[in-house]
C-alpha cells in the first residue's frame, strides 16, 4: 500500500512571512490563480470536506494558511509530518490596487525566502493551459528555486475536459499531472508523489 495522509489539521494563518510557523518541517505550498481549486485540492488530498475553505467566489483564501498533515507509511507504520500551505490566489481583481500590491509583495517575499519550502505545487486550470500569467509565475519560480526544492505543475478541473482535450495536454506536456477534485481523479497519485518528493527525496520529475 502507498503512503497515505491519515490526519490533517489547521495550524495557523499568517499575513506575512514573519507570522509563519518556525521553519523546520518540510512545506508544500499550493499556488495558482484565484478559483483554480487550491483549497479544494488540499481537501481532496487530506480526504476532508472542509479543512481548507473553498468557494465559487474568487478570492476566498486571503491569508497564508498552514495545515499540519500526517502521512503514514503502510509497511513500516511510520508517520511523517508535513506542512501544507494554502496561498491566496493571484490575479484576483476585486480588491483595491494598494491591497493587491501589499498581497503580492508579502506573497513574493514568502515564496522566495521561505527555505523550508520543499515543493511548489502550481495549479493551472486544464481548460486554459496557456494563460500568460501562469507562464510568468512558472518562469519567476524557476529563477529563484533552490537545488533542494521542487516545482510541480498540476492541471485542475480535468472533469470539465473532453478526452480529446486531455489527450492534447498530454501530447504537449508528456507526463502532465491532471486532477479533478470533483471526480477525485488523479488525487491518490499526487498524494503519493508529494510524499515521494518531500519525504523520500526522489528527484523532481
Ligand atoms: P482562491 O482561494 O480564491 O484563490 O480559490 P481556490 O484556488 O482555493 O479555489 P477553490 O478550491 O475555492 O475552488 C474554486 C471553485 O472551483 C469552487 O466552486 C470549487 O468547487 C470549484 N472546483 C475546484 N476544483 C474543481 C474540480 O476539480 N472540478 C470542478 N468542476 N470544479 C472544481
Ligand atoms: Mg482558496
Amino acid at each position: 500500500m502507498a503512503p497515505r495522509i491519515v490526519d490533517a489539521s489547521f495550524l495557523t494563518s499568517a499575513s506575512k512571512i514573519g507570522e509563519a510557523p518556525a521553519e523546520g518541517i518540510g512545506e508544500v505550498v499550493f499556488l495558482g490563480r484565484s478559483n483554480v481549486g487550491k483549497s479544494s485540492l488540499l481537501n481532496s488530498l487530506t480526504h476532508r470536506k472542509n479543512l481548507a475553505k473553498s468557494s465559487s467566489t474568487p478570492g476566498k483564501t486571503r491569508l497564508i494558511n498552514y495545515f499540519d498533515v500526517v502521512y503514514k507509511e503502510d509497511e513500516t507504520g511510520e508517520k511523517y509530518h508535513l506542512h501544507f500551505v494554502d496561498l491566496p490566489g493571484f490575479g484576483y481583481a476585486k480588491v483595491s490596487k494598494s491591497m493587491k500590491y501589499e498581497w503580492q509583495k508579502s506573497l513574493n517575499e514568502f515564496i522566495r525566502n521561505r527555505r523550508t519550502i520543499r515543493l511548489f505545487v502550481h495549479l493551472r486550470d486544464a481548460r486554459h493551459p496557456h494563460e500568460p500569467i501562469d507562464d510568468e509565475v512558472k518562469a519567476y519560480i524557476g529563477k529563484f528555486i533552490g537545488p533542494d526544492q521542487c516545482y510541480l505543475e498540476v492541471f485542475t478541473k480535468s472533469d470539465k475536459l473532453k478526452q480529446k482535450e486531455i489527450g492534447q495536454i498530454l501530447r504537449e506536456r508528456p507526463g502532465a499531472i491532471l486532477i479533478s477534485n470533483l471526480k477525485k481523479r488523479g488525487i491518490e497519485k499526487l498524494e503519493r508523489l508529494v510524499f515521494d518528493i518531500v519525504v523520500k527525496g526522489i528527484p523532481c520529475p
